[in-house]
């Protein structure tokens, strides 16, 4: 079971950085507020996210489809950016060999490769034909709007491939809105296989509905597991003390005392993207208003040679969450060899489990003994249903966050506007406006 640890976070802990060890009774009322509010939201379908867990009225289809898939395709290329690609990319990333695309075929179980084209670098786009045969290869095109120029730009660019060299009706699929954009009208009119998103489910909360589905169920990743994982997650949080809340609590009484840098420190290679597609979350969600925290991703124990000087002794403006893992999977051995070496000897006969586990403890004492605020997530192990259980509860903690900070954790405002730019600097005739106005401000 997943557990959120704060004991870092308290002043008897770490000093006169840290929060009073009452502050769940001192903001119990508060607490109450947001959960009514939160629950009235569910209730009127604002945060259609929430039901997820629950409802998914084309599981079986995915299902299907996807074991259909096992063996027939040697790749498959997600076009998507930002909610549309993050997720999937986190939940591949935790459950599967580290050098996934690398192994061959059997060693992946006939499952096929991914790739995640969520850049328009030309360098990329063009990369990519050097390491996939495209008759070989499933396309996922997905997008809520079915209107962002990243992802038709490589719908466009791929399609005409698959139309060369493939069959498109076979080769891509489309998930995007179940009624309205282009994309929607495209696969109607094209005759595409098609999954839908929600309309009540933002982008970057998507992931468990067919945005993030779709691609790992493709994979063999267990969705079903996945989704109990969530859904035990949900049941927890029908009582006020729970991970979620406590974690956006905490974070938004540390950004109250300007601590407004908050660091995702995972101590697993496995969990970076996770820390990556929380980084989106937290950032788009709740950077509004001239406020908002900003979300910085670390990796145990890469980063401790690259930022753990500056959290330590920087500017005290950081509020560190680890995530921790009891149990790695494989006990991996360090061998004995050079006793006389002190050096090297004392590492002969550990595991690196007990390596990076104890590299972590050091990293959070010292933190503690300097003073700077840090609490952890500890996750039993890395499986589907730790993550089902680990992604809702982030994903509550952001919108709660936003409630604690009085702001609208669904919108995006700045993102929109540079979509807009976007369309207007590449000659969409509907945006005269944004063309005056870039215009007017010199940037060209
Ligand atoms: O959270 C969001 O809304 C965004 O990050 C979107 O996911 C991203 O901009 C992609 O949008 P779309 O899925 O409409 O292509």
């Amino acid at each position: 079971m997943l557990v959120y640890d704060y004991s870092n976070l308290i002043e008897e802990n770490i000093g006169k950085e840290g929060i009073s060890s009452n502050f769940l009774e001192t903001n119990k009322g508060l607490l109450q507020e947001i959960d009514n509010e939160i629950k009235a939201k569910r209730q009127d379908g604002s945060f259609g996210f929430m039901e997820l867990p629950f409802h998914q009225p084309e599981l079986n289809e995915i299902k299907k489809m996807a074991s259909d898939a096992r063996k027939k395709w040697e790749n498959i290329i997600v076009l998507g950016i930002g909610g549309s690609s993050l997720g999937a990319m986190a939940i591949h990333q935790a459950l599967h060999h580290p050098f996934y695309n690398l192994l061959n075929a059997e060693k992946r179980n006939g499952y096929p490769r991914i790739f995640f084209m969520d850049n328009v670098d030309p360098e990329l786009v063009q990369g990519i034909l050097d390491v996939v045969d495209i008759k070989h290869t499933l396309f996922l095109v997905i997008s809520k709007s079915g209107k962002t120029a990243e992802t038709l730009s490589h719908f466009l660019f791929f399609l005409e491939k698959v139309r060369k060299q493939g069959d498109p009706i076979k080769q891509i699929i489309i998930i995007t809105d179940p009624e309205k954009g282009p994309l929607r009208e495209i696969a109607r009119s094209e005759g595409f296989l098609t999954f839908s998103v929600p309309p009540n489910v933002g982008g970057r909360y998507s992931v468990l509905s067919a945005v993030g589905l779709v691609p790992v169920a493709f994979l063999g990743i267990d969705i079903d597991a996945l989704l109990a994982g969530a859904q035990a997650m949900a049941k927890r949080c029908e009582t006020i003390e729970n991970p979620a809340y406590l974690f956006a609590l905490i974070q938004f009484l540390f950004l109250q005392k300007g601590k407004n840098i908050h660091v995702m420190f995972p101590y697993a290679q496995a969990l970076l993207g996770m820390a990556d597609w929380w980084r989106q979350l937290w950032a788009e969600s709740l950077g509004k208003e001239g406020n908002g925290p900003t979300p910085v991703k670390a990796l145990g124990v890469t980063d401790q040679h690259s930022q753990l000087q500056l959290y330590m002794d920087g500017p005290r403006d950081k509020i560190i969450t680890f995530i921790t893992v009891k149990d790695y999977g494989n006990d991996v051995f360090i061998p004995h060899s050079f006793k006389d070496f002190p050096d090297l000897a004392y590492l002969g006969g550990h595991t690196f489990n007990e390596l990076i586990q104890a590299e972590q403890l050091a990293t959070e004492v010292a933190l503690t003994k300097a003073g700077c605020p840090n609490g952890k997530f500890v996750l039993d192990n890395i499986d589907a249903f730790t993550l089902g259980e680990f992604i809702y509860c982030l994903e509550l903690a952001t919108v709660s966050c936003g409630l604690f900070m009085g702001i609208n954790p669904l919108n995006q405002p700045g993102v929109e506007l540079g979509k807009r730019y976007t369309r207007a600097l590449m000659g969409e005739p509907h945006f005269q406006e944004e063309k005056r106005e870039i215009e007017t401000l010199k940037c060209v």
